[in-house]
C-alpha cells in the first residue's frame, strides 16, 4: 500500500466518520437498491403500468429530498398516522431515508421528461 492510498483511504474514513455524526447523506445509488418496497405502491419510472391504481398514493417521484425524510420519520413516529407507510417507515433507517430520498429526488426529473 502506498502512502498515498493510505492518506485516501484516511480521508475517507474520517468523511464516513462525519457523515455519521450528522444527519446521513443520500446517496441515488443506495437508494436505488431499497425502492422494491416502495414501488408496487407508489409506482416509479418503468412501473408505470400500475398507473391507473397508484392514484390514491401520493407521488414521491421528485419530491424534495428534506420534505421526504421528515415525511418517513413522521410515519416512523407515528406523527403520521397511515399504517401502511407506518408499518414501512418502521423497517427504515435513517441511512435508508437519506438514501430513498436522493433517489426519488432525482428519478422525478426522468418521470416528468417521459411523461411529456
Ligand atoms: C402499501 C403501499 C405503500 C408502500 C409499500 C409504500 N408506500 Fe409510501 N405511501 C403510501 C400511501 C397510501 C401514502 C399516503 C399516506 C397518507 O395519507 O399519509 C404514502 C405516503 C408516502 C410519503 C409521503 C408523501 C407526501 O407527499 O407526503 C412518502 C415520502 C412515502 N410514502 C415514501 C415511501 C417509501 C420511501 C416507500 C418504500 C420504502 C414507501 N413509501 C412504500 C403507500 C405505500
Amino acid at each position: 500500500m502506498t502512502k498515498t492510498t493510505i492518506a485516501v483511504l484516511a480521508a475517507a474514513a474520517l468523511a464516513a466518520g462525519s457523515a455519521l455524526a450528522q444527519a446521513p447523506a443520500g446517496d441515488p445509488g443506495r437508494g436505488a437498491q431499497k425502492v422494491q418496497m416502495c414501488q408496487g405502491c407508489h409506482g416509479i419510472e418503468g412501473w408505470r403500468t400500475a398507473f391507473p391504481e397508484v392514484y390514491k398514493v401520493p407521488r414521491i417521484a421528485g419530491q424534495h429530498p428534506q420534505y421526504f425524510v421528515s415525511a418517513l420519520k413522521a410515519y416512523r413516529t407515528g406523527d403520521r398516522a397511515h399504517p401502511s407507510m407506518r408499518g414501512i417507515a418502521a423497517t427504515l433507517s435513517d441511512q435508508d431515508m437519506a438514501d430513498l430520498a436522493a433517489y426519488y429526488a432525482q428519478t422525478g426529473d426522468t418521470m416528468r421528461k417521459a411523461s411529456k
